[in-house]
């Protein structure tokens, strides 16, 4: 089931952004529809990763408000279909960049098998109990031999702080084994590289000052306010860290456990 903090932000909340967008400017739609917690440095690792070009026919599963699909449409000429299951979210990115979107379910994606040239997945994995169906899913659209980018909140070690409602953190190797037994070979692992330019960072946080001036005493936004709190303790205190992971589809499954060796994988 949804969790209640994750609905509240990609449904009301998403519509508030798209309006205080709307009011500050164009430049400020990227920063504010990342919400996976992906920065330019990281869209720009998983872009090159994945090798990008003007006209890949890009899948983003879970794409929320858009912000990363519209990030790679511009720097790479990308063409980006968005998946996202929550009806506001979705509205959202229609509306902001005019981007095509599908209201589905990853773990049910209407696309015909090997459609796809690539796809990404960014901060989505981790709000799922039962990421093998949406990882086993991007296989099958996917082409054989097309790129998929990942970008996990991962756990450190044990969690001892409240996990974030709906969130269900993987380990580094959990991770990695997950991919691979959907049918990926997983080529390269790293930590989220850099924080965000302050000027990336502070358009984000002016759409978010506007949304709070005028909807601070919302449920949507308390709950949604109270998510974002657990989550900056859980990194502050260095619990969970952020991995972008590139793999790339296989004919077929792997039979079972890591295929060849564990490069930067652990
Ligand atoms: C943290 S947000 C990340 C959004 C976007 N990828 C980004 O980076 O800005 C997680 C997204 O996963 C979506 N999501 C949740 N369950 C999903 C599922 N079963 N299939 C596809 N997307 C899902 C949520 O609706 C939300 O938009």
């Amino acid at each position: 089931m949804t969790a209640r903090a994750l609905m509240a932000e990609f449904d009301d909340i998403a519509g508030w952004t798209a309006e205080a967008v709307e009011r500050l400017g164009a430049a400020y739609a990227i920063p504010a529809a990342c919400r996976g917690s992906a920065n330019p440095a990281a869209l720009a690792w998983l872009a090159e990763a994945c090798e990008l070009s003007a006209g890949t026919r890009l899948l983003d599963v879970g794409a929320g408000m858009g912000g990363p699909a519209a990030w790679v449409a511009a720097r790479f000429g990308a063409r980006p279909v968005l998946l996202e299951p929550m009806p506001g979210a979705g509205r959202a990115a229609a509306r902001l960049f005019g981007l095509p979107v599908v209201t589905a379910d990853g773990a049910r994606i209407p696309l015909r098998t090997a459609s796809v040239d690539a796809a990404w997945c960014l901060g989505v994995l981790d709000v799922l109990r039962d990421k093998a169906a949406v990882l086993r899913e991007i296989h099958r659209v996917l082409r054989p031999g097309a790129p998929l980018g990942l970008l996990v909140v991962v756990a450190q070690g044990p969690q001892l702080l409240p996990c974030p409602e709906g969130n269900h953190f993987p380990t580094r190797r959990a991770l990695a084994e997950l991919v691979v037994r959907a049918g990926f070979a997983a080529a390269e692992q790293i930590d989220q590289p850099d924080v965000p330019p302050l000027s990336w960072k502070r358009r984000a946080d002016r759409v978010a000052a506007v949304v709070a001036s005028r909807h601070r005493t919302d449920r949507a936004h308390v709950l949604a306010a109270g998510q974002a709190e657990r989550f900056s303790r859980l990194f502050d205190a260095g619990q969970v860290a952020i991995r972008l992971l590139h793999a790339v589809r296989r004919e077929a499954p792997a039979a079972g456990g890591m295929d060849g060796p564990d490069r930067g994988l652990a």
